[in-house]
C-alpha cells in the first residue's frame, strides 16, 4: 500500500468516557465487520475486560475506508489500555502510530488519565485531533470542555469534532478528521527490515502471535527474521492483518501494521518494543528506548486447599505465557504452605491475574498484603531487592532502606478537595502543586507507593464518591525510616502477615492489625496472644481468652479417676496445640486483617 494512503492511529481518553464505543462505531460505519456479527466492545476480547469495562491488551483493526477525496484509505487502529498499571503498553502502543483521537466526555471534562495519556501521545510525536463524545447527554458543555481542553493541556480544540459514539452522530466527520488532519507515516520500502514488535499473546491454536509496525523494509511470508534484543531467530509461517479476524497477507510493507507467527514457545520469548528485522541483510541499528516493564507491586499467592498446589502452578504458567510482564517464583510460607510469589505492573494487573486465576482456572486463593520493591542499602555496601517482608534480614547488616515514591495527579470537585488532601497527607505524601480547571482542583502528591497499593484507590473512591480520578507514575526511591513489622499468634511469628511500614505508623498500625485478628480468629482451648512487634519488640498485644469447656460436667459427681482422666486428656490436648504452635487461624483472616481504616 502506498504510504499516503495510510494511517495509523490510537485513541486516548479516560475510562469511560467513550473509546471502545467510538473504536465499534469506526469498525461499524466502515462495513469492516458485517452488522450481524457486531458485538459491543469488539476490540475487548477478553471477558473479565467486558466485564470490568476495561481494556487490558492493546489491540488493533485494520479499517478500509473510501474518503471523501475518491481514494480508499487504510486506517489502523491500535487500541492502547487506558490504566496506568498499563503505561508501558501505552507507550510502546504509540510508538507505532502517527495520530491519535483525544476522546474526552463533554459532560466530564478532562481527568486524570485524559492527561497522563494525551501526554504520552505528544511524547510520541503525535498529531492529536480532539472529539468530544457524548454530545447527546442533557449535561453536556462542549464549549466549556474545549476551552478547559486548551487551558489544561494546552492543545488548539476549535475544530475539535464533536460527535455521540453511542448514537452515530459525527462518526463520519470523525473518519474525514482521520483521512485529512493526521499525517501518513513515513518509511523507505528499499531499506533493510525494521519492524517493532508492538504486542505479542498466546492464541490457543496458532501459539504465540506477534505484532508489528514495519517502519522500514518488507516483512514476507517465510523470512527468516532475527530479534534484535534477544537475537533467536525464527521462519515466518503466517503473517496476517486484524480486521479485526485474521486475514492472510502476502506482505507488510512500510508503515503497516499486522502480525506474524512463527513456531515461537512463548510470549516471553518476544519483548514488547524489540526491533525485528531479517536474518541476513538486516538493519544494523535497532529502534531507540528499548525497556522491559518492570513489575513494582509483588504478593504471595496460595491455593485455600494445600491439594490445588498443583493446579495452581499450571494455572500460572498458562498466564505467564500470554503476560510477559507477569513474573512469578515459588515461596513456601510456614503458615500458609506452598504457593507463589508473584510481580504484578500494578494494583489493577494484580487483580486481574487474580480474578483470572480464581475465575477461569476454578482455583481459591489467599493473597497476601500486596508490597513494593524495597531497596535495602547493606552495610557492606551492597544494595538488595526486598520482593518479600519476610524476607527482610536482620537490621544490623541493614544501613538503610529506600522505597519507590510515586507522583500522583489527582483531579476532583472543589467540595472533595479537603477529603483528597487529608488521605494524601496521612499517607505520607507531600503536595507538590494544586491549580483549578474550573471548579475541578488538580492536586499533585509525592507519594510512597507503598502507601498506595493498599487500598488507596478504594479510599479516594469513597471520599469522593467516586468523583475523583487519579493517575500516577513512579518517580524515584528515597529513603525513610521503615522496619519490618511481625504478626505473632501465639507466640509464633506468621510469615504471611508481616510488613514494612514507617517506624512513626508501626503502633498504629500494630495495634489495628492485633485487634482486627482478634475478632478474626476463632477462641481456642487455651489462650492465644497476638502480637505485632518490630524486631524482638512487640509494639501492640491482645489476648484471646480461651474457650473454656467444662469436660467434668456430665460425670456426675463420683467418679474421681474418670475425671482425672478427662482433665489429663484436655491438657494433653492443650499440649499437643502448643507444642506445634497450632492454632487455626481462618483464611479470611489473611485478607481481612491487612485491610486498613
Ligand atoms: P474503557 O474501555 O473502560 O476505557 O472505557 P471506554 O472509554 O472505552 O468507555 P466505553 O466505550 O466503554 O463507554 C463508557 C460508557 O459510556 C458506556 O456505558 C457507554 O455506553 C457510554 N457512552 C459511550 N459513548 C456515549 C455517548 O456518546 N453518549 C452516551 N450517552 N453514552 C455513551
Amino acid at each position: 500500500t502506498q504510504l499516503d494512503l495510510i494511517r495509523n492511529f490510537s485513541i486516548v481518553a479516560h475510562i469511560d468516557h467513550g473509546k471502545s464505543t467510538l473504536a465499534d462505531r469506526l469498525i461499524q460505519m466502515t462495513g469492516t465487520v458485517a452488522a450481524r456479527d457486531m458485538k459491543a466492545q469488539m476490540l475487548d476480547s477478553m471477558d473479565i475486560e467486558r466485564e470490568r469495562g476495561i481494556t487490558i491488551k492493546a489491540n488493533t483493526v485494520r479499517i478500509e475506508y473510501p474518503a471523501k477525496d475518491g481514494k480508499t484509505y487504510i486506517l489502523n487502529l491500535i487500541d492502547t489500555p487506558g490504566h496506568v498499571d498499563f503505561a508501558y503498553e501505552v507507550s510502546r502502543s504509540m510508538r507505532a502510530v502517527e495520530g491519535s483521537l483525544l476522546v474526552v466526555d463533554a459532560s466530564q471534562g478532562v481527568e486524570a488519565q485524559t492527561l497522563a495519556n494525551v501526554y504520552q501521545a505528544l511524547d510520541a510525536g503525535h498529531e492529536i485531533v480532539p472529539v468530544l463524545n457524548k454530545i447527546d447527554l442533557p449535561a453536556a458543555e462542549p464549549d466549556r470542555i474545549r476551552q478547559q481542553i486548551e487551558d489544561v493541556i494546552g492543545l488548539d480544540a476549535s475544530d475539535a469534532v464533536l460527535i455521540s459514539a453511542k448514537s452515530g452522530l459525527g462518526i463520519p466527520e470523525v473518519l474525514e478528521a482521520i483521512v485529512t488532519r493526521l499525517p501518513p507515516p513515513k518509511g523507505d520500502r528499499d531499506a533493510p527490515l525494521k519492524a517493532m514488535l508492538v504486542d505479542s499473546w498466546y492464541d490457543a491454536y496458532l501459539g504465540v502471535v506477534v505484532m508489528v509496525r514495519i517502519m522500514d523494509g518488507v516483512m514476507k511470508k517465510g523470512d527468516r527474521v532475527r530479534m534484535m534484543q534477544t537475537n533467536a531467530v525464527y521462519g515466518i509461517d503466517k503473517l496476517a492483518v486484524l480486521k479485526p479476524e485474521m486475514r492472510d497477507i502476502a506482505e507488510l510493507g512500510p508503515g503497516e501494521i499486522g502480525i506474524f507467527t512463527a513456531s515461537i514457545k512463548q510470549v516471553r520469548d518476544t519483548r514488547v518494543g524489540d526491533t525485528i528485522t531479517h536474518e541476513r541483510k538486516g538493519c544494523t541499528e535497532a529502534l531507540p528506548g528499548f525497556k522491559p516493564a518492570q513489575p513494582v507491586v509483588f504478593c504471595g499467592l496460595f491455593p485455600v486447599d494445600a491439594n490445588e498446589f498443583e493446579n495452581l502452578r499450571d494455572a500460572i504458567e498458562k498466564l505467564s505465557l500470554n503476560d510477559a510482564s507477569f513474573s512469578t517464583e515459588m515461596e513456601t510460607s510456614a503458615a500458609l504452605g506452598f504457593g507463589f510469589r508473584c510481580g504484578f505492573l500494578g494494583l489493577l494487573h494484580l487483580e486481574v491475574i487474580r480474578d483470572r486465576l480464581e475465575r477461569e482456572y476454578d482455583i481459591d486463593l489467599i493473597t497476601t498484603a500486596p508490597s513494593v520493591v524495597f531497596k535495602l542499602h547493606m552495610k557492606d555496601g551492597t544494595v538488595q531487592d526486598l520482593h518479600n517482608p519476610a524476607d527482610m534480614p536482620d537490621l544490623t547488616y541493614v544501613d538503610h532502606i529506600e522505597e519507590p515514591r510515586i507522583k500522583a495527579t489527582i483531579m476532583v470537585p472543589d467540595d472533595y478537595l479537603g477529603d483528597v488532601l487529608k488521605l494524601c497527607q496521612d499517607r505520607r505524601g507531600i503536595q507538590m502543586d494544586l491549580s483549578y480547571a474550573g471548579s475541578r482542583a488538580m492536586v499533585v502528591y509525592d507519594l510512597p507507593l507503598a502507601e498506595v497499593v493498599f487500598d488507596f484507590y478504594d479510599r479516594l473512591k469513597s471520599v469522593t464518591q467516586g468523583y475523583a480520578s487519579f493517575d500516577y507514575t513512579i518517580s524515584e526511591y528515597r529513603e525513610d525510616f521503615l522496619v519490618k513489622m511481625s504478626i505473632l499468634v501465639n507466640e509464633e511469628p506468621v510469615d504471611a502477615l508481616s510488613m514494612m511500614v514507617h517506624r512513626d505508623r508501626a503502633e498504629a498500625r500494630g495495634r489495628a492489625m492485633v485487634e482486627k485478628l482478634k475478632d478474626l480468629i476463632p477462641r481456642h482451648m487455651f489462650k492465644i496472644p497476638i502480637q505485632a512487634a518490630i524486631g524482638a519488640r512487640v509494639i501492640a498485644r491482645e489476648t484471646l481468652s480461651a474457650m473454656r469447656k467444662d469436660v467434668t460436667a456430665k460425670c456426675y459427681g463420683g467418679d474421681a479417676s474418670r475425671k482425672k482422666k478427662l482433665l489429663e486428656k484436655q491438657k494433653a490436648g492443650k499440649k499437643r496445640m502448643r507444642q506445634f504452635g497450632k492454632v487455626e487461624i481462618p483464611q479470611e483472616a489473611f485478607i481481612s486483617a491487612l485491610k486498613m481504616d
